[in-house]
């Protein structure tokens, strides 16, 4: 008895797994949606009777039942890169011509053309046959564990077709793909959302991203999300080509875009290349461009890489998506630091996955040199997910009467005076007390990234400041002393000001850099701040630094510099940080434990081209190791790491007696460092 049904499950596990396929892959319906419900029923009855028979790559197992509490690390065994962009004939010419310089004289070079899906990629490994883990790319060295939720994507195969005339898989091997979400799809779901007042997703990218990192399982199954895989990886077995590689993912069940192409020269790679960029419009998924890479593995592995991008693969972006709308007001908006920014109000207008009502202006200037004007038909323009912005006029539909749009002559938030500094385009609003300056630095410290404050959003912080509760970022920490006020706040109750109080409380954990960024001290971004809490390690340190003291830290400045200055020369900020001092925030940088080695308290100055790694990087690994990083050669440089083509600082750092450390030598010290 158990054996007949032991062989039903498989015959039905079988035919499900077939229709999958045949539905998710390849576009083909070859049962009706109630016999396929049948199959899956009968196989759900069969299994519940019989749970020891159930096995983790059942179709039944796509949609499990755990939630992810937290997304493990996963180290990936070959890193993730990302590709360089080419934007033009001439890039693509250059990277031709690095691949054959490089490459032996005699060797013939083929590329293949495929399209760029605008998703998020993942690497999924598969031991014996079976899909063991899904991973994020995160930085391309360490990424996150989402196996549960990629398991629910019906194209992404549970299971290799064993009996497939295959000579493949060998027992361990990675792919690589990206997951996506269809372009109609992603409109129904957005539409849901709008109708139950939920924050709406920019592009289809954003939410296929956003999916993958759900807790729930059951409700990344409902989001329709999908793979093409486009690299396959592994260190057994003959992989030669990747034209074949892809063929063969094909036959394994795996959904590979079909718009792949075997090209003879570049000048075929061009041709296909703009083909592809023809066909855009009419996918039903966003790509951003083509992907060229070289055929042949052994050739890949001769070129290797440089920094995070393969050299035997490049990018070929296509051109921003255009539109043209009509611009029917330019209004003003004010910035945290008081810029004011001309934006336009245009007719919405759909635009690369999204409805598009506003675009930047960028400033007066901007205005004035491409003669934009009220009410004209405007070309906007949107890449990726910037902002979109106004790239040109329709002058020959401009009407009658129009006129050229003046300068702002005074806040259009708070009706203070304006000023423009001699070297700048922007206007300013001089009132730093102006509403827009105060909900837009509060917004800012609040912001991911920064405190990462969930739920302090714009309308509340708008409602706050409006009530007086919030006048600077501070009164933040405050707001808990405020409860019973808040609770009687219409729409906001017990249990969301709860929350919100719990997300307070728990941003006093962020760290020193994040905290340092939240400040919102013009220039400093989240880079910025990040290099300067390495170096500096307390706030306290930073406060004291001569503006010299800060250029020097490595890729940081003069204007930074000078502006973090002036932001502590300020009693009003220093009275703020002694606040959120008090209440706990880290101001200091977590000093991890490392193992003192050759880089430990020591100075380094980096010049020249290094290949393995982009100077900035290397930094990183200096400072991760306990060492410090600083921009010119003085006598407290311990080591100069020179590069190819270094010039006066090597020259300095021999005049002075610097040490010297090659490329080979420095990446020895690093991995005898660990
Ligand atoms: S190849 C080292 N092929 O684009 C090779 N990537 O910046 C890198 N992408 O993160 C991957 N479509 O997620 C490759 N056909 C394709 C792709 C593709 C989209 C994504 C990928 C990667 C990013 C490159």
């Amino acid at each position: 008895m158990n054996k007949q049904v032991e062989k039903r499950i498989e015959q039905l596990r079988e035919q499900i797994r077939d229709h999958d396929y045949k539905y998710f892959v390849l576009n083909e319906q070859a049962i009706s949606d109630q016999e396929y419900d049948k199959l899956v029923k009968e196989l759900e009855k069969l299994e519940n009777e019989n749970p020891d028979l159930i096995t983790s790559d059942s179709p039944t197992q796509r949609v499990g039942k755990d939630i992810t509490k937290q997304f493990k690390p996963v180290q990936h065994n070959v890193p993730m890169l990302s590709l360089a962009n080419t934007y033009n004939e001439g890039e693509l010419y250059d990277f031709d011509r690095r691949v054959r310089e490089t490459l032996p004289r005699e060797e013939k070079i083929q590329y293949v053309v495929e399209f760029k899906i605008d998703g998020a990629s993942v690497s999924l490994r598969y031991v014996n046959g079976i899909l063991k883990t899904a991973a994020t790319r995160g930085d391309g060295t360490v990424g996150e564990e989402v196996t549960n939720n990629v398991k629910t994507i019906k194209s992404v195969p549970l299971q290799i077709k064993r009996n497939s005339s295959a000579p493949y898989p060998p027992d361990d091997f990675e792919v690589r793909g990206e997951i996506f979400m269809r372009i109609a799809d992603f409109h129904k779901l957005n539409k849901d959302r709008e109708e139950k007042g939920e924050k709406l997703f920019a592009n289809p990218r954003n939410f296929a991203a956003g999916t993958l990192k759900m807790q729930d399982p059951q409700i990344v199954a409902s989001r329709k999300l999908n793979i093409f895989v486009y690299n396959l990886i592994s260190s057994e077995g003959e992989l030669n080509f990747h034209f074949e590689n892809l063929n063969l993912l094909r036959k394994l069940g795996f959904n590979v875009n079909p718009e792949f192409k075997l090209c003879e020269s570049i000048d075929e790679v061009l041709k296909y290349c703009n083909e592809l960029e023809s066909k855009r419009n009419s996918l039903e998924y966003e790509v951003d461009g083509a992907v060229i890479k070289v055929n042949s593995l052994r050739q890949q592995k001769i070129l290797g890489s440089i920094a995070k991008s393969p050299r035997w693969a490049v990018a070929f972006k296509f051109k921003a998506k255009q539109a043209i709308t009509k611009l029917n007001k330019i209004t003003w908006q004010v910035g945290r630091i008081g810029t004011i920014t001309p934006v336009a109000e245009l007719e919405p207008v759909f635009l690369a996955g999204s409805t598009i009502s506003r675009a930047t202006l960028h400033n007066y200037d901007e205005i004035l040199r491409k003669d934009i004007r009220e009410n004209d038909k405007v070309v906007i323009e949107k890449g990726g997910d910037v902002i979109p912005k106004v790239v040109s006029v329709v002058l020959s539909e401009r009407p009658k009467n129009s006129k050229v749009p003046r300068p702002p002559d005074k806040c259009p938030v708070c009706g203070s005076s304006v000023f423009k500094p001699e070297n700048e385009v922007a206007f300013y609003c001089e009132n730093t007390e102006c509403n827009a300056q105060v909900r837009g630095r509060i917004g800012h410290f609040a912001a991911r990234g920064a405190m990462d404050i969930e739920g302090l959003g714009e309308a509340l912080i708008d409602l706050f400041v409006n009530l007086g509760f919030l006048k600077t970022y501070a009164d933040i920490y405050d707001l808990k002393d405020h409860r019973d006020e808040l609770i009687n706040i219409e729409r906001l109750g017990e249990k969301s000001v709860g929350n919100l109080l719990a997300a307070v409380e728990a941003s006093k954990k962020q760290p020193f850099a994040k905290v340092l960024f939240a400040l919102g001290i013009r220039y400093v971004g989240a880079g910025a701040a990040k290099k300067l809490a390495d170096h500096f390690l307390s706030i306290d340190k930073l406060i004291q630094a001569s503006e010299e003291e800060i250029t020097d830290v490595h890729e940081i400045g003069p204007s930074i510099s000078k502006s973090v200055r002036k932001f502590f020369s300020d009693k009003h900020n220093i009275d703020i940080i002694k606040r959120l001092k008090k209440q706990r925030l880290v101001f200091e940088a977590e000093r991890k434990v490392v193992k003192e080695n050759f880089f430990t308290n020591k100075t380094f100055v980096i010049t020249g081209t290094l290949e393995n790694f982009s100077r900035e990087e290397a930094g990183d690994r200096i400072t991760v190791l306990g060492g410090k990083v600083t921009s010119s050669v003085s006598s407290k440089t311990d080591f100069l790491v020179a590069g190819e083509n270094a010039g006066s600082k090597l020259e300095k750092a021999k005049n002075l007696g610097v040490k010297i450390l090659s490329e080979k030598q420095f990446l020895n010290e690093l991995n005898k460092a660990g």
